[in-house]
Formats: C-alpha cells, sequence, structure tokens
C-alpha cells in the first residue's frame, strides 16, 4: 500500500484513516507499553501515540518490539516518519491525535541544546537557528506570514501595483546619519532606508503603488523595538489629501489585524493574546491628535501618578515613555498628527498657514508598542522643495530624479511606511522586536 503522506494541519480530514506525517519530535513521555509523542512539521503540534501490543501483533514479537523500543528511545528533534489512524480527541486542545502503526527515524539528533527548561536570551539568541523551531517562535512566524498575505491582499483590492525600489541606493532616504555605507566599484552606496523617494516615482507611473523589501538603518539604539535590518512596506499614492490617507492607514491596520485572526488563529492562541482586545481595535474608529494638541495634554497630566514621562516643551520630540503613555490614554490605536518641521525628514509638506508644522502622522500602537507607522504628504511643488534642501544644505544634483518629479506634472501625492516587525510585536503580543523578524540584526548581533 503507497503512503498517504500528509501535515498536521490537514488532520481533520483524514479521521478514521492511516496517514503519513513527516515531522520531528518535540517531546516524549510515556512508560511501559505506551508511548507519547509530541510531533512538530511546522504547521502545527499535536500527539501521536503507540502501544505495544498493537505492534507485536502488527509485527510479530520480535519486529514489533524492536519497532516499539525506537519509539521510546526517540530524542528531542530527531526527525520520523509516522505512520497512523487519526482519531478525535475531545480531551486535548488540537482535537486530534495520531495511533501510531509503523515509524520510520529519518535524522537522529544527539544532545539538541534548546531542552523543555528555561534558557537565558543570549543562549536562545545564540542558537536562533534551533530556537526558530519552538512552539513559541512558530506561532510569531505564522503571524509574520499572515501580515505579510493581508498585506498584498489589501493593497491589490484598493488598486494598488507592487513596484520594488532598490536596496542599493546613491542617497539618503530618511537620515544621513544612520547610512550604512558600502563601495559600489569605487563610489559610495548605502543600504535603503525606506523604498519612498523611489516609490514616488513610481506613484507617478503608476498611480497607487507599494514597495516590500528589507531596509537597513545603522541606529546605535538597543531598545525592544529597533532593529538594524528591518522589512519595511511603504505605500504612496497620487492625488489623495492627508485626511484621505489617514482613513486608508486606518483600514490597511485593520485589515491587517483581521488577517491574523482569520489565518493565524492558532498562533494567536498560543502565544495566549487577547482576541477580544485585538477585535476591538478593528471596531473602534482609531484616535487622531495632533502633535500640539498631544504635548498640552502630556502637559496637563505630568504629574498624574501613572505619568513616567519627563516634562516636554512644543517643538521637543516624544520619547517613547510619552508614546507609551498617549496609546495608553487613548486605549486605541493612535495618529499623531502635524509634528514640528525640525524634527521630521526635509520631504514632508507643511501644514497650509503653519511653516513650523508639517503633514505627517505616526499611528502609535496601544499597549505600549510604540510607532508602527511613520507617513506624511509630500512637498509636491518644486521651488518649495528646492528652498527647504538649501535650507539644511542638501546636495540637490545626489537628488535630481526627484526633483525631476516636481517638474514634470507633479500632484499632490503622500504615503506611508510600515515595519512589519512592529506590527508583528503588537499583534503577537510579545515584548521584544528581535523574535518578529527569523534573523535579528541588532547593534551587537549579526550572528547567526
Ligand atoms: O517612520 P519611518 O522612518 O518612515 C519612513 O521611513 C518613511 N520613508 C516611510 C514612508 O513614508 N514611506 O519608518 C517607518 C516605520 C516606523 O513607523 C517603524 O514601524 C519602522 O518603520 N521602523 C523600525 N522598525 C524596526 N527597527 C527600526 N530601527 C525602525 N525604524 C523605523
Ligand atoms: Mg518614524
Amino acid at each position: 500500500m503507497s503512503r498517504k503522506l500528509i501535515t498536521i494541519n490537514q488532520v481533520s480530514q483524514y479521521v478514521g484513516q492511516e496517514v503519513t506525517i513527516g515531522s520531528w519530535v518535540a517531546n516524549k513521555s510515556g512508560k511501559g507499553k505506551i508511548a507519547f509523542l509530541q510531533l512538530r512539521d511546522g504547521t502545527a503540534f499535536f500527539q501521536a501515540v503507540a502501544f505495544k501490543p498493537n505492534f507485536i501483533e502488527k509485527f510479530g514479537e520480535e519486529e514489533g518490539t524492536a519497532r516499539f523500543d525506537l519509539i521510546k528511545r526517540l530524542s528531542q528533534e530527531s526527525s520520523v516518519y509516522v505512520t497512523g489512524i487519526v482519531k478525535e480527541d475531545d480531551r486535548s486542545k488540537f482535537g486530534y491525535e495520531l495511533d501510531i502503526t509503523d515509524i520510520e527515524l529519518i535524522g537522529d539528533s544527539q544532545d539538541y541544546p534548546i531542552t523543555p527548561k528555561e534558557h537565558g536570551t543570549d543562549f536562545l539568541m545564540d542558537n536562533r537557528h534551533l530556537w526558530l523551531r519552538s512552539r513559541k517562535q512558530v506561532a510569531i512566524q505564522q503571524i509574520r506570514n499572515a501580515i505579510i498575505y493581508a498585506t498584498y491582499d489589501f493593497f491589490d483590492q484598493n488598486g494598488f501595483i507592487k513596484f520594488d525600489s532598490p536596496i542599493l541606493s546613491g542617497n539618503a532616504a530618511e537620515d544621513s546619519t544612520e547610512l550604512f555605507e558600502t563601495d559600489y566599484f569605487g563610489q559610495p552606496a548605502y543600504l535603503s532606508q525606506s523604498g519612498q523617494l523611489y516609490l514616488e516615482a513610481g506613484a507617478m507611473a503608476l498611480g497607487r503603488v507599494f514597495d516590500f523589501g528589507p531596509v537597513f538603518r545603522a541606529e546605535k539604539s538597543k531598545t525592544r523595538r529597533h532593529l538594524t535590518e528591518f522589512w519595511m512596506m511603504d505605500a504612496e499614492y497620487s492625488f489623495l489629501t492627508h485626511d484621505e490617507s489617514l482613513d486608508l492607514q486606518e483600514a490597511y491596520v485593520k485589515a491587517l489585524i483581521q488577517g491574523v485572526i482569520d489565518r493565524a488563529p492558532q498562533a494567536l492562541e498560543t502565544l495566549e493574546r487577547d482576541v477580544d482586545l485585538l477585535k476591538s481595535y478593528i471596531d473602534q474608529p482609531f484616535k487622531r491628535v495632533s502633535y500640539d494638541d498631544a504635548v498640552t495634554l502630556l502637559q496637563a497630566h505630568e504629574h498624574d501618578e501613572d505619568a513616567d514621562y519627563e516634562h516636554m516643551e512644543h517643538g521637543d520630540d516624544f520619547g517613547s515613555p510619552h508614546e507609551t503613555w498617549i496609546s495608553n490614554y487613548f486605549g486605541v490605536p493612535t495618529f499623531i498628527v502635524n509634528y514640528p518641521a525640525s524634527f521630521k525628514a526635509f520631504y514632508m509638506k507643511p501644514v497650509p498657514g503653519n511653516p513650523e508644522r508639517v503633514l505627517c502622522a505616526d499611528l502609535l500602537a496601544p499597549e505600549g508598542y510604540g510607532e508602527i507607522i511613520g507617513g506624511s504628504m509630500r512637498e509636491d511643488d518644486y521651488e518649495a522643495l528646492v528652498a527647504k534642501m538649501d535650507a539644511l544644505g542638501m546636495d540637490k544634483s545626489e537628488y535630481e530624479f526627484y526633483l525631476d518629479l516636481r517638474k514634470y506634472g507633479s500632484v499632490p501625492h503622500g504615503g506611508f511606511g510600515i515595519g512589519i516587525e512592529r506590527m508583528v510585536t503588537f499583534v503577537a503580543g510579545t515584548k521584544h522586536i528581535r523574535e518578529a523578524i527569523p534573523f535579528p540584526r541588532m547593534l551587537h548581533r549579526i550572528k547567526p
């Protein structure tokens, strides 16, 4: 009889049938005539049970005992083809169990370093290539995958074209102090910090565009929100107003949360994420508050008991304690709009009648997860953009292509960028961004 090879997440379709599953032994227990294997194959974890008398009945005393002993000797993370009959099992959370009829060892595993006991973070990070196999890490990667798929779905449904920006670039997109420089055949080149400037060219060619790729920031910050390499999705669109842009961003973030609830419900359960709380963010409108109103609010509450942030003046930038307090205060994702031009990027368009402030928004996630989106309207007037770049002492010859976009049929346009790992951290409810990407790159971490 030929084998029926399936994955663990397909077992519900095979109740009562004999199937084979390629998997790893996550854990093992049992005694005497019975052995329990916790199997994992990337789609799910579930339990398989071997009962010695069944083996002896099927294979005879000697061969049956040998096969059963093989199961009892299996070590953590050895790989196996397990064959068995799928049973419904109300006692387990998963709802199914496998009654093992045969087993074949594929790859042995001796002294697997990550045991079921607690390990320190440095140890786990040194073994990231193996840590990725653990239940919680698998769940986080499933959530990341759901967010990526929901992103493509959302933009496709909203008439956006995927338009990928280059990774190697001749100029800075965001902040020239945080560039990774490399040698490009004798000329300096930089790793992209954001695809935005190129995406603006795409928006003039295709109307609505988005990109998705790795970006790099040589930030010396050692926080639970910063990576030096992370994945950004930027969207850029012609003809929209700033309010329309905020509507789009809100719909997008809600679609991402819904996408995870739909596609990765077990992952949320594994991580014990409060799904009702996530749903409440979909059901309520996001808060929109201006930078100046937010500063006034912070000043008014700075002596409150729960206010562990420093006093700030209008014109100062927020620190993460300020952001955390604001998002907790509103309890829903909150857009802070119209920041001071002084600490935002050169390309942002001023608020009409208020050149000190720019038409931009940062979206702060609730529960202290910090900024997940940064976006703005772009300066679309050639003269105004040149004046701004001159005032900042920028070398315009580096940005000729960008200025051209304002020379040939310039239109109002704007866009935003989301850090996928920040979004994953928020939806998964994990504490540190390092778990949201398979191989995190941080200030003191480039291996494995
Ligand atoms: O706010 P940022 O710097 O905005 C831009 O780069 C714009 N050019 C985007 C655009 O308008 N197209 O970065 C966007 C997002 C942040 O809101 C945050 O989620 C994430 O990227 N981010 C980081 N994520 C992880 N580690 C870091 N060091 C990050 N820096 C920014
Ligand atoms: Mg930002």
